[in-house]
């Protein structure tokens, strides 16, 4: 019988598997109620007294032996699959996350998109403009104090060359050269010589518009600006607005939108006025539209422009503008889904 049990135990060395079919294989043939080592449990019944302590260590010794080798199979196999996973080149590729859209980007082609549908096309102008552009031509007269309105950076070799302040800057050039009627909108990033704070960048945002036809009056503004915050925020917002002061722009307006978050009744984002204020706008003043070479007799038209990291503000509830500028993940992920 310690034959027996010797050719066994050489058996069970050497099996190899492949599959864990063959590794429940080598389990039944050897472990089961059935199997080679119950058989040898049989038999130890005949077993002579004087040879029982002998043979009856022998068994047990075979059985830990048959047991460890079959958990050491099972770890080879695991092994293995693990393997052979890895060079599977089938296998679809790991999920790679999709960035996502700036807010400042979302709000922006909302904005674009609005005034899209309206008949405006879109404009783009120079970020390092001429002083022409950006003051003169917009009716700044040199050494105005309307220039201290933005704080401006210069080239200091040339202090003709700046960095535009505001979109403004592009209603010259499409002026200069398109032919009435001109409907543009022009998005794009403006600079500030300003402390970076909560409430204030030294760079953002924004978008400006422009209307230039015969006949487009003050009640034109109205209506479009009405019809584009009842499209951003809602189809019951309401405008107001209150006059104001643009050296490019007479009448000149701020307009404040009727607060989304309350409804007008009140809270801490509209500071418990009801109002948000959203743009600066006006009828272009007659001024501006001669010095880029339009016929103010013929022609008249407004003129709009707006913060994009303001608008986000408000629709996202954003309370701190260098949030946009950190790209931290943690914010920006918070957009997924949105366009
Ligand atoms: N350029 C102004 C600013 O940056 C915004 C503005 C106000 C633009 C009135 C306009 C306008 O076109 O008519 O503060």
């Amino acid at each position: 019988m310690l034959e027996r049990i010797k050719e066994l135990q050489k058996e069970i060395e050497e099996r190899i598997v492949k599959s864990a079919e063959e590794l429940e294989e080598v389990r039944i043939k050897y472990l089961s109620k059935k199997g080679e080592i119950s058989r040898l449990m049989d038999d130890f019944r005949n077993v002579s007294a004087d040879q029982k302590k002998e043979i009856g260590a022998a068994i047990n010794t075979l059985k830990n032996f048959a047991l460890d080798k079959i958990s050491l199979l099972k770890e080879g196999l695991a092994e293995q699959t693990a393997e052979t996973k890895k060079l599977d080149l089938t296998l679809p590729g790991d999920p790679m996350k999709a960035g996502t859209r700036h807010p400042i980007s979302i709000i922006k082609n909302e904005i674009l998109e609005i005034f899209k549908r309206l008949g405006f096309v879109i404009s783009e102008g120079p970020e390092i403009e001429d002083d022409w552009h950006v003051f003169s031509a917009l009716n700044f007269p040199e050494e105005h104090p309307a220039r201290d309105m933005q704080d401006t950076f210069f080239i200091t070799r040339n202090p003709d060359i700046l960095l535009r302040t505001h979109t403004s800057s592009v209603q010259v050039h499409d002026m200069e050269t398109m032919q009435p009627p001109i409907r543009t909108v022009t998005p794009g990033r403006v600079f500030r010589n300003e402390a970076i704070s909560y409430r204030a960048h030294c760079m953002f945002h924004q978008i400006e518009g422009l209307y230039i036809d015969e006949n487009v009056s003050f009640a034109d503004l109205k209506q479009t600006l009405l019809y584009f915050a009842r499209e951003l925020f809602g189809e019951k917002s309401e405008i107001r607005m209150r006059p104001s002061y643009f050296p490019f722009t007479e009448p000149s307006a701020e307009v404040d939108v009727s607060c989304s978050i309350c409804g007008g009744k009140g809270c801490n984002v509209c500071k418990y006025s009801g109002w948000l204020e959203i743009l600066g706008c006006g009828m272009v003043d007659p001024n501006v539209l001669e010095a880029s070479g339009i016929d103010s007799k013929k022609y008249t038209g407004f003129a709009f422009g707006m913060g994009i990291e303001r608008i986000a503000m408000l629709k996202y509830g954003i309370n701190d503008l260098r949030l946009y500028f950190e790209n931290d993940v943690r914010f920006l992920n918070q957009f997924e889904g949105a366009n």
